[in-house]
């Protein structure tokens, strides 16, 4: 399975901070944004990584990762997104790489708590198409959400107004091969964008689409709340798992 993190983008609603770097590499708690998909990648078991980025500081990447030796790795990938097309578009730059096999698409300013690799086990078993995790979270309208009946899902609405239900649509995809071929057969959505819901509300037609509950918690950090909020759940967790560390001696 192949690991896709997507952290190109302008991070427009995140100016100023956003203005002389990549929304992925400001911090969150002791280090960058885009550290914590790829530990979550690597958690799950996924070793062939491949980060799309985009925008006036792709270089600092490079710079910041290396060769992600800090994380075990041998190489990550890297590529190039120009301009603004949205998610689906930054995907559509991963079909080489993810040559024929399963891939698991995380956005780079999703964060989670505890570990995706049992999701990802079953979607490995899942003979075709694609599995997406959902979270409860008070403001949908914020995201795509899902509209849900009994173990299927109907429908996603992107940013919906009035939300058919709290269900979320985390940043965290997986998709068999067929997606690259979803995403080239799109057209940009009112904002110009090729959107990941599209691709998803594709798979939910051809009843192909599977969904688990994502465990724990999840932010993003695409404004300024939210980044203050993933700040503070992660704070949270570094210092109960320091507490729970026996005490050094001095
Ligand atoms: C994107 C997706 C949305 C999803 C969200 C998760 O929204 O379009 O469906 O719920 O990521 O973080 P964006 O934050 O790019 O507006």
């Amino acid at each position: 399975m192949k690991g896709v993190i997507l952290a190109g983008g302008l991070g427009k609603r995140l100016e100023p901070l956003t203005r002389i770097t990549n929304k992925h590499l400001l911090p969150v708690y002791g280090k960058p944004m885009i550290y914590y998909p790829i530990q979550a990648l690597v958690d799950a078991g996924i070793k062939d990584i491949l980060i799309v980025t985009g925008g006036n500081h792709a270089g600092e990447f490079l710079r910041l990762l290396g060769n992600g030796a800090e994380f075990g790795l041998k190489a990550i990938n890297y590529t190039y997104q120009k301009g603004e097309g949205g998610i689906a578009e930054a995907l559509k730059l991963a079909e080489h790489f993810s040559d024929n096999d399963k891939t698991v698409v995380i956005l780079g300013d999703n964060l989670i708590e505890k570990s995706i690799k049992r999701y990802v086990r079953d979607f490995a078993k899942q003979p075709k198409g694609a599995k997406i995790l959902l979270k409860k979270v008070d403001d949908p309208e914020r995201f795509g959400v899902a509209e849900v009946k009994g173990n299927r899902i109907i429908k996603i609405v992107e940013k919906p107004k009035l939300p058919k239900s709290n269900y979320a649509v985390t940043g965290i995809y997986m998709y068999d091969k067929k997606v690259f071929d979803i995403a080239k057969a799109l057209k940009p959505s009112n904002r110009g964008e090729l959107e990941i819901t599209d691709v998803n509300n594709e798979y939910i037609k051809r009843g192909e689409m599977t969904f688990s509950i994502l465990d724990g918690w999840w932010s993003d950090c695409g404004t300024h709340e939210a980044l203050l909020r993933a700040n503070n759940l992660v704070a949270k967790a570094e210092t109960s798992l320091r507490g729970r560390r026996p005490k050094q001696s001095l």
